[in-house]
This record gives structure tokens, sequence and C-alpha cells, in this order.
């Protein structure tokens, strides 16, 4: 997988990625990123790169041409593959567990493009962005943050990156459901004791455990992904059990 993002702020970027499992990850050669600073490109000496919005407002607006530039740098340098431009807005489709999956099998390297102050002049968006992602209903004041969430779900997803493939495919989100409740040492805490069919040894019942308990989360904190996701018979069945066991006290 190749990154760029295009930032004022590349050091943000590259502070989070090269901590912990990205940054492990990136050592290990699993994924190339690249940050190109847009500033790099600026209209003249002094740095500029920015400028006051036509027909007023009070913040200032990103000009096209150093982003434009930017956006060329980083398109030299896959000559061959066509890049996949990315702008981070919160006018953008709301970023998924199902979008970060796509990305993650994309063959074009993706640039993910930040804006800033009052974000970026809409004609070289127009002519170079082919997404926008919003990670959620509010407003950032960059997009650097934004794209390191969309960077790390989505490296999460490339093989070798987690050290196996289940800690992954058995998350949230990723069959539609939210994950079921863990538990580590000690076995009870605070008068709380682990649920019995964990500690029990029998795989296929703890499995049973698990995804009944998922369907159950699911319906209950998030009833419209639990309308996404319908149930089969035999999860409802189990599901209902595990409810029943939960109102009569036994595990
Ligand atoms: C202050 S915001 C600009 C907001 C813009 N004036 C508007 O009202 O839509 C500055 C930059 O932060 C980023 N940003 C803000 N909120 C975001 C969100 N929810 N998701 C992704 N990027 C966001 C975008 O790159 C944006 O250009």
């Amino acid at each position: 997988m190749r990154l760029t993002v295009l930032t004022l702020f590349p050091d943000l970027i590259e502070q989070v990625i090269n901590e912990s499992i990205t940054g492990r990850a990136r050592a290990a050669g699993l994924f190339s990123l690249k940050t190109i600073q847009i500033r790099d490109f600026a209209v003249n000496r002094y740095g500029k790169v920015d400028d006051a919005c036509y027909g007023g407002g009070t913040g200032m607006l990103m000009m096209a041409e150093p982003v434009y530039q930017a956006w060329l740098a980083a398109r030299a340098e896959t000559p061959d593959l066509p890049v996949r431009t990315i702008h981070l807005s919160p006018r953008g489709k709301l970023f998924s567990q199902d979008m970060a999956r796509e990305l993650a099998a994309s063959e074009r390297p993706l640039v993910l493009l930040c804006g800033h102050y009052e974000g970026i002049d809409q004609r070289v968006l127009d002519e170079i962005v082919d997404d926008e992602l919003s990670i959620g209903d509010y407003v950032l004041t960059g997009g650097e943050l934004a794209a390191c969430v969309v960077i790390d779900a989505l490296l999460r997803l490339v093989p070798g990156v987690l050290p196996a493939e289940e800690a992954y495919t058995r998350e949230s989100h990723m069959d539609g459901l939210l994950e079921y409740p863990q538990y580590t040492r000690p076995a009870v805490w605070h008068d709380r004791k682990v649920p019995d069919v964990l500690m029990s040894g029998h795989q296929a019942k703890i499995e049973r455990w698990q995804s009944s308990q998922a369907a159950l989360e699911t319906l209950r904190r998030r009833p419209d992904l639990a309308r996404k996701r319908p149930l089969d018979e035999a999860e409802w069945a189990d599901m209902l059990a595990r409810r029943r066991e939960e109102v009569t006290g036994q595990r």
C-alpha cells in the first residue's frame, strides 16, 4: 500500500503513524507513507498558501495552485499508476469499516488531501479529487486527524500489520455486528466474575456465546446497525436464550 498525505502539518501525521502498531508496520516496510508539505509550493517566497474568500466571510481559504502543485508532486511519485485522491472534508461521505476495507484493497496509490482554515478552493477539488470522506458530523480545525483516522483504519486491514487475521476479522463492524464483551485476568475483579462459559474450555460453546452476545450488544447499543444486518433464525434463538439466562441470573 502506498499512501501520500498532502498537508500543511506533516509532523502531525508522522507523529501519529510512527507510534505503536502502525509505526512497527512502517518500519517493517508493510506500507509506504510520504507526507508532502503544501507550503513548499507556496505562491510567494513568504510561504503564502491561503487568501480571503470571494464573497466575504472571516476565514482564509487554501489557494488552488499550491494544492495542485503538491498533488502533481504526489502523482509524480508513481508515474505508471493513476492515484486515487481523497479529500478529508466534513461534507464528505461518512467513513465506515466497509470503506476502509475497500480502500485497503485498492491497487491505486492513495493521496489524502487535508484542508485547513476555511478549507480549499473548490476549483482544485473539482480537478483532482476522486472521493470526499468525513469522519463524522462535526468540524475539525484541519484534515490531519481525519487522515490519521482513515490511515489507521485501513492499515489494520493490510496483511501482516496485525499479528493474525483473526485480530481484525472478528471485530466490531467487520460482519455488521458490534463485538461481544471481552475479559482478561483476574477471573474475579471487584466481585465481578468472568462468564463461566469463557473458562469452560469448550470452544464451540464459547463461539456460540460470543456470537449471541455480539447480536445482543448490537441490538442494545445500535439498533440502526441491527436493522442493516438481520439475524438468521439460529442467531435469534441463541441470542434469546442468552438474554433469558441474563434475566434469570444464570450464565
Ligand atoms: C475548519 S474545516 C473547514 C470546514 C468548512 N468550512 C465547512 O464548513 O465545511 C478545515 C478542514 O478540516 C478538515 N475537516 C474538518 N472536519 C472534518 C471531518 N468531519 N471529516 C474530515 N475532515 C474534516 C477538512 O479537511 C477541512 O478542509
